[in-house]
């Protein structure tokens, strides 16, 4: 058997190896300092990261959570969010964006989403709040900023809070604004293929308001601010002090990183701009978009064919998301018709994400786009 040449070696969406040759010696020492240290859970590891991390997202705190699903769950709950509140979210995004809702018996509020853009918006969140809503939890979905001022102004009008849902925008902007620093809470989630990725499930919630970050403090610690005193309910969702330390050696190449998934991304436009069958999604101007993924539109009747022949020449497109969260068969439950979302329901079937990393070469992204522009044309 021959070994694969250059030009038929995998593309994958992501390149953990070579990030973390990228990162050097750095990490590994870090975290074998970390194991020496004895200090495992929460810790000075922890706290540090804690404060770099809300320091580069440029709001007042960051609490190191376990996931970024606890990290929703966790800026729920710290909004005062409880069984049988409407909480409005995307229908189009991970699950756990709308799960999370379920899962703290409150009620999720779906809206359609943009189909330019994959975004909700905070028109069609006016439209859908009720007077059980007690909370709006916009999307940042594939590394672009929902409107968040718009988000604010909504919040602040209909006297609801603001989670935002960060899993994948470390670093993004829109109207010279980071996720964290407008909403009540941002949940971000650092599992290990997002842009700040640690080598394991960890999260953060990040708040500007002194207040929501105590109940935060004490909602991941069994609802205690003192050993053996409990204040309040709560959980065991501290973040470790290993993936504190893994994430604190990647912070410093994060905007490198980004800048490099966004140049990727630009040389994609170029190539497909005179394509009429590929249809990047639309990015607002004044953001900075940080390409978590670099999603484009095709035709659904090609989009699969697309991607298996992408596959046949060892390039892996992702279809991130394959069904809207109302065709999921617990959506039911909440009182969701197959047809009550268009615009998910369709993006669901036209989207096709390119790898997009920042360890893939130009020749390899020009093999994508190549490959994907020639899978149309067959
Ligand atoms: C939009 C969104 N929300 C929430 C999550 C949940 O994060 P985690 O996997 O860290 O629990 C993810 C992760 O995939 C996500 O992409």
């Amino acid at each position: 058997m021959t070994s694969p040449t250059v030009d038929q070696a995998p593309i994958g969406p992501v390149d953990l190896a070579a990030e973390r040759e990228a990162v050097g010696p750095a990490l590994e020492e870090k975290m074998i300092e970390c194991l020496r240290s004895g200090a495992y859970v929460l810790g000075p590891e922890v706290k540090a990261f804690e404060a770099e991390f809300a320091t580069y997202q440029r709001t007042a705190h960051a609490l190191g959570v376990a996931s970024g699903t606890d990290a929703l769950i966790l800026g729920l709950r710290a909004l005062g969010v409880g069984v049988g509140d409407g909480v409005v979210t995307s229908a189009y995004t991970f699950f756990a964006s709308a799960g999370t809702i379920a899962w703290i018996g409150a009620r999720p509020q779906l809206v359609d989403v943009d189909y330019d853009t994959g975004l909700i918006t905070p028109e069609a969140c006016a439209a859908a709040l009720d007077e059980t809503t007690k909370c709006v939890l916009p999307v940042h979905l594939y590394g672009q900023l929902a409107d968040v001022m718009g988000f604010r102004a909504l919040a602040d009008e209909a006297g609801v809070g603001l989670l935002e849902d960060a899993a994948q925008a470390h670093g993004a902007e829109r109207d010279g604004k980071r996720a964290g620093e407008v909403g009540d809470a941002t949940a971000f989630s650092f599992y290990p293929t997002k842009n700040l990725g640690a080598p394991g499930d960890a999260g953060a919630v990040l708040t500007p308001s002194d207040d929501v970050a105590a109940r935060l403090r004490e909602l991941r610690d069994h609802g205690s601010r003192e050993k053996y005193r409990h204040d309040s309910v709560g959980t065991n969702s501290r973040l470790a002090s290993l993936q504190a330390c893994a994430l604190r050696t990647k912070l410093p190449h994060l905007d490198a990183w980004n800048d490099r998934r966004a140049a990727i991304a630009a040389r994609y436009d170029e190539r497909f701009a005179g394509s009429d069958k590929v249809r990047p999604l639309t990015r607002h101007e004044g953001t900075r978009h940080v390409y978590h993924q670099y999603s484009v539109r095709l035709p659904a009747e090609l989009r699969d064919a697309a991607a298996e022949r992408l596959r046949e020449q060892s390039i892996f497109a992702a279809v991130h998301y394959p069904s809207p969260v109302h065709h999921q068969p617990v959506a039911a439950e909440w009182g969701y018709g197959p047809d009550a979302f268009p615009n998910a329901a369709r993006l669901s079937t036209e989207i096709l994400c390119l790898p997009v990393h920042p360890f893939l070469t130009d020749e390899q992204a020009d093999r994508v786009s190549e490959a994907l522009l020639g899978a149309l044309e067959a």
